[in-house]
């Protein structure tokens, strides 16, 4: 987790550069792959607690949905970032990361900020107590997360 915090600050400038960032020196891709693992680790967790609350089977629980969409906006603004070149298959490290990424960079941006726009409409419903819109929003939050996957990760 504290390497992934590390590599926050590189986030914007990838944002505005469209293309790849290297590894930045003193990393090794093993330390970037295993801090984007946790990094979906705690989108899947994130996504474990909103998924109920989206479908009615839990109580509506505002606390508990706002910390989960937190933790979804913070891991979402920092994907690019945990994705530097260097990092996919050819690294030798086991990673589900397709080539793709790096062959086709501004479609996985485009992935990468179609999850971080449905997060936000989500967590502006939970802030609002929009119970409504956020079931509406729910699902093309989780949708986000396939569209990325069917392209980018390699299927088990
Ligand atoms: C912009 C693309 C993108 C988006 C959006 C995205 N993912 Fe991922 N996800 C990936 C890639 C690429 C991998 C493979 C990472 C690796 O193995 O290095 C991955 C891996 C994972 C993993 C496996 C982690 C592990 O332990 O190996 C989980 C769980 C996961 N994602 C959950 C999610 C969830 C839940 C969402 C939505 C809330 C999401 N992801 C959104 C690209 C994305």
């Amino acid at each position: 987790m504290r390497s992934f915090l590390f590599l926050m600050p590189f986030a914007m400038a990838v944002f505005m550069a469209n293309i790849a960032p290297a590894v930045a020196q003193g990393q090794s891709a093993a330390t970037v792959i295993e801090a984007r693992k946790e990094a979906m680790k705690a989108k899947g967790g994130a996504m474990r607690v909103l998924t109920p609350l989206a479908r009615g089977d839990s109580p509506w629980n505002q606390d508990a949905a706002l910390a989960a969409l937190a933790t979804l906006r913070r891991v979402g603004d920092g994907t690019a970032a945990l994705f530097p070149r260097g990092t996919g298959p050819e690294s030798g490290v086991a990673t589900a990361a397709l080539p793709a990424v790096w062959d086709q960079w501004s479609n996985f941006e485009a992935a990468t900020r179609g999850f971080t726009d449905a997060a936000r409409v989500v967590e502006e419903a939970a802030k609002a107590g929009d119970l409504e819109r956020f079931k509406g929003g729910f699902g093309a939050l989780a949708r986000s997360c396939g569209t990325c996957h069917e392209t980018f990760r390699a299927r088990r």
